[in-house]
């Protein structure tokens, strides 16, 4: 039997997601149609003998309970959990907090899954190539460009005996272009080799405040709590590597990570482009009298949308969204009731939930590059050219362009907008 965690943050992490996240957490954000952790819950309920998905997190406990009562209809066979921590325990710290709750019934191995990524998802792969080397864990990896390796954690990699040798958090200097991607398979095992990391901690932290008294260096009291916050791949896997007990599978498949909002666009165009390479009935199918599709594109069933209407590549209609005569739209997320009136154009955008835009309307972002997520969204005080994002509840009027911006919820916008974040 193997079981899962996936890591859900709180509200207070994901502040990159802002503002999509000042209305929903982050994980339940829709991309290719779905939650961004459907995808990690789909991909899990293909591996062989996986009975339990746990999520943990620090989001109050009702937020996930409507999304994992729908998961357990969709699926049957494995049991869903959310388990709340305390307090921000890091990406560590409430995996070892919950071991006996992971460990009851006895699982051979254990996924642990972040959920700020989009991912082809080849766990069946990742888990017989762990079980093949035997060792006391396996981390995915993925092929990044020399340039941005030092935005990720890198991993030097054995490709022969697949062993991870060193793991170093965004290193300075070129280490290697293997980048963790936030997936990773466990012996039920771990929990004694984090055991043993805890208590050197322990006693690393005892004497660390000894020589702070010694000092007469002021305690700010968060000592116990910082001594249980646990990093995963800094604290856990380097030493791990360190005891040669890491492997690393190499992904080849896609992978991104969504941190910023922006990069919710990109993952978006990703899953759809995977859903138009299966057999998924998620995508809708041209027609004859229109809309006019191009590329993949996902519609919610009770999307209004005008024949003449021209929509794709890459584009999710959501709920009860409305779609004028001539509209434009592409590499486009469209929430929930959203009203898009006549000739509008939506290109390189996300439109908040109950977004209005007025005829002839344009909201206009820039297509983004594959490490532009980690990015800020201003240089030097000048606003990026990136994904243009409308938060909830905003209305653009009639004959408004709207490029390259950022606009917080609650807002009319009447007159033209570049680059700017609209507070
Ligand atoms: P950087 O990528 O380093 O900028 O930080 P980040 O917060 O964007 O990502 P991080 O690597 O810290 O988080 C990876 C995953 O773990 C995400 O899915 C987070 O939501 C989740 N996570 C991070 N910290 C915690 C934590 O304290 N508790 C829990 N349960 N999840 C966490």
């Amino acid at each position: 039997m193997n079981k899962a965690v996936i890591l859900v943050g709180g509200p207070s992490r994901a502040t990159r997601f802002r503002p999509l996240s000042m209305h929903l957490p982050q994980p339940l954000f829709p991309v290719g149609g779905q939650p961004i952790i459907w995808h990690q819950i789909k991909a899990l309920s293909g591996v062989d003998g996986l009975r339990e998905i746990i999520l943990i997190g620090f989001f109050e406990d009702h937020v996930f309970q409507p999304f994992l009562s729908k998961c357990q209809d969709e699926f049957p066979e494995i049991t869903f959990k959310y388990l709340r921590e305390y307090s921000q325990l890091g990406t560590a710290g409430g995996f070892f907090h919950f071991r006996d709750q992971i460990l009851r019934g006895g699982p051979k191995n254990i996924f642990m899954l972040y959920t700020d990524i989009c991912c082809s998802f080849p766990l069946g792969e990742l888990l017989a190539q762990h079980e093949r080397h035997g060792r006391l864990g396996t981390i995915m990896v993925t092929k990044v460009d020399r340039a941005s390796a030092h935005l990720y954690g890198c991993v030097v990699v054995d490709h022969e005996t697949k062993l991870a040798e060193h793991y170093v958090e965004k290193p300075e200097t070129y280490v290697s272009d293997m980048a963790s991607t936030g997936v990773f398979v466990f012996d039920q095992e771990i929990f004694q080799f984090m055991a043993r990391v805890m208590e050197k901690r322990a006693i690393e932290f005892e004497h660390e405040r000894a020589q702070e008294s010694a000092y007469g260096r002021c305690d700010d009291g968060d000592g116990a709590q910082d001594v249980n916050r646990l990093r995963l791949e800094q604290d856990i896997l380097r030493a791990m590597a360190a005891d040669k007990k890491l492997s690393a599978y190499l992904c080849t498949g896609f992978w991104r990570q969504i941190k910023s909002s922006a990069s919710a666009v990109p993952a978006n165009a990703l899953y759809l482009q995977k859903a138009s390479t299966s057999d998924s009935a998620l995508l809708a199918k041209p027609r004859s009298g229109g809309p006019e599709l191009t590329g993949a594109v996902y519609i919610h069933p009770s999307a209004q949308i005008h024949p003449t209407a021209r929509l794709g590549p890459n584009v999710s209609i959501h709920a009860r969204v409305v779609v004028g005569p001539g509209v434009r739209i592409n590499d486009s997320i469209i929430l929930d009731n959203v009203h898009i009136k006549d000739n509008a154009a939506i290109l390189h955008a996300i439109v908040g939930w109950d977004g209005r835009i007025g005829k002839w309307g344009r909201v206009e972002g820039s297509k983004i590059t594959s490490a532009d997520d980690i990015d800020e969204v201003t240089h030097s005080g000048i606003k990026l050219n990136s994904i243009c994002i409308l938060g909830k509840d905003v209305h653009v009027k009639d004959e408004v362009f709207i490029r390259n911006s950022i606009v917080l919820p609650h807002k009319e916008l009447a007159s033209n907008k570049h680059n700017e974040v609209i507070m």
